[in-house]
């Protein structure tokens, strides 16, 4: 048996600071993660990190705080908010501390651009390869510190003894056996679950895992019926263009050859709330203003110095996957799925209710983006949730027991994997996921309403049954079984699906990027309040409405930009 004091989930960003912060409080801290950390998806995050430093225009983590709860249209927890605000410039300097290399104003400091809903130029970046270049910053501070990484162990079921958590059971790839990791603490960094769609912004591996474990474990799942839809992400492959484009300059344009942005945002044109651009790009692509199904995307008057400078790699991606030159070519594209707004729920410590338990990053719900994420708010939640969920944790460790090894969950995992590995006739687990992610493209998507998403739900349903019932996995081998890991994954997927989408049929108002057609407005009397999805045993979720939102200085308003 494994075991160590504070066991992390996941190798992205939240992972990793989170695994760091425990190693400099001295604790014995290891990684669990079903790839190199180095390869997470946190790697893809281009445009950069939120911090109100005010290198170019006055700033305030008080206006921080209140663009990221304007921006959640009011759904987001205030104190969380504020808590993540004010962390977010000493977070900055902890990483350029550490090495980051920031791009740089000509007079040294800390360059800043301006993002989507923000009143200030206000995120950091390394040109647009931000999360890699905090990712390889996080990566020296792991080996500097000889923090263990059992790497491509796929962790499938969390361990509670007596109530508490005690660790984790994981598929070690390499061998094909279960092992027990047992921990004081577990901190779940997993990521989140675009891969429910058929296009994403999101890597492979982005398939819901700490969430579905969490939640068959009993703890619940908050305001997953909240997915952001990134207004930029290529035609071809739905790959990311930064937001950082736009706020270099770029514009939007239509079949017209018209910057759209203004009929719906008077104010910040190009640079309002994502929610409300790739709704705005939906509605002209519905009315019959798009190029061939896309809005463009035009950066060709910023001039080839500063597309080369700040933003190379998305020029590139492009080029690759449409053959056009942004230099001199605007991009086609589209609204894609990119981030899960709702997550495991914790407190603003990063806690779930179960004693021992953490989670941070976009697998969890903290409740700092609300309905709505500011751009450049997800690098700056997985670093600060990641360092105060480890905090956290190390306090609890230092003051707690010896755990009880869950030999019960080991055994019960191992019964489970050899009765999947045993079935010889079913479906295969790509097909229950093409029909998750068809169904998911079809109804879910930026416009939803009630008979769409009772059809999502119906379909999501059938999925989770046929895939419990009669899921086969053909490869019975032992080393390196892709088959087997991609099962586990597509069951962790469905659960996703399902709460979002039974949260959305739920949700009768329009509020973020939950947008009703049947319930257009935001109905603050009725839904200022989380969704909570609790999984029951026949699977499917159960969702509750008691937990209220923390409202402390900023009272709900009419949302415009
Ligand atoms: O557009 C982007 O660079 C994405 C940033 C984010 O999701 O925060």
């Amino acid at each position: 048996m494994i075991k160590h004091d504070v066991v992390v989930i996941g190798g992205g960003l939240a992972g990793m600071r989170a695994a760091v912060e425990a190693a400099e409080r001295g604790v014995d801290v290891a990684i669990v993660s079903k790839m190199h950390p180095v390869r997470s998806h946190s790697g893809a995050a281009q445009g950069g990190i939120n911090a109100a430093l005010g290198n170019r225009e006055e700033d305030s983590p008080a206006s921080h705080t209140f663009d990221t709860v304007k921006g959640s249209d009011y759904l987001g927890d205030q104190d969380a908010i504020a808590a993540m605000c004010e962390d977010a410039p000493k977070q900055i300097i902890w990483l350029e501390h550490r090495g980051c290399i920031f791009s740089r104003l000509p007079d040294g400091r800390i360059a800043q651009r301006p993002f989507g809903g923000a009143g200030a130029p206000r995120t950091c970046y390394s040109a647009d390869v931000t999360g890699l270049v905090i990712l390889h910053t996080l990566w020296e501070q792991l080996e500097r510190f000889g923090v263990k990484v059992y790497e491509e162990y796929f962790c499938t079921a969390l361990a509670i003894e007596d109530g508490i958590g005690s660790g984790v059971v994981a598929y070690n790839m390499r061998n094909g056996e279960l092992e027990l990791i047992s921990a004081k603490a577990t901190i779940f960094a997993t990521g989140g679950a675009g891969r429910m769609y058929a296009k994403t912004t999101n890597g492979y591996a982005s398939t819901a895992d700490g969430m579905s474990i969490a939640y068959k474990a009993g703890i619940p799942l908050m305001d997953m019926e909240f997915m952001q839809f990134h207004p930029t992400t290529l035609k071809e492959n739905g790959v990311l263009m930064t937001e950082g484009a736009r706020g270099e300059g770029a514009y939007l344009l239509n079949s017209e050859g018209e910057r759209f942005m203004f009929k719906y945002a008077p104010n910040k044109g190009e640079l309002a709330s994502r929610d409300v651009v790739s709704r705005a790009e939906w509605t002209e692509i519905l009315e019959g203003r798009g190029v061939d199904g896309c809005v463009l995307l035009d950066m060709r008057h910023l001039g080839r110095e500063k597309i080369l400078e700040r933003l190379p790699q998305i020029r590139e991606l492009a080029l690759d996957a449409t053959g056009k030159d942004a230099i001199d070519e605007p991009i086609p594209i589209l609204p894609g799925a990119h981030y899960t707004m709702g997550g495991i729920e914790t407190d603003k410590f990063g806690a779930t209710r179960v004693p021992g338990v953490y989670a941070a990053g976009e697998c969890a719900c903290v409740s700092v983006h609300g309905s709505n994420r500011l751009g450049g708010n997800s690098l700056l939640d997985t670093i600060v949730f990641g360092a105060r969920a480890a905090a956290h944790a190390v306090d609890y460790v230092k003051s707690v027991g010896e755990v009880r090894p869950s030999t019960r969950t080991l055994k019960s995992e191992q019964e489970r994997v050899a009765a999947l590995l045993a079935r010889s006739s079913g479906t295969r687990a790509p097909v229950l996921r093409r029909k998750m992610n068809e169904t998911m493209s079809a109804n879910t998507f930026i416009f939803r309403d009630e008979k769409g998403l009772s059809v999502g739900v119906a379909d999501l349903e059938a999925v989770r049954k046929e895939f419990d019932e009669s899921v086969i996995v053909m490869d019975k081998s032992k080393t390196f079984n892709t088959d087997l890991v991609s099962t586990f994954e597509t069951d962790f997927l469905i659960d996703a699906a399902l709460c979002l989408a039974k949260g959305a049929l739920e949700r009768k108002e329009s509020r973020g990027a939950q947008s009703r057609t049947d319930y257009p407005d935001r109905d603050d009397v009725n839904w200022l309040k989380h969704t909570l999805a609790y999984r029951q045993e026949n699977g499917l979720p159960r969702l509750d409405y008691s937990r209220s939102v923390k409202i402390t200085d900023f009272k709900p308003e009419v949302r415009s930009y």
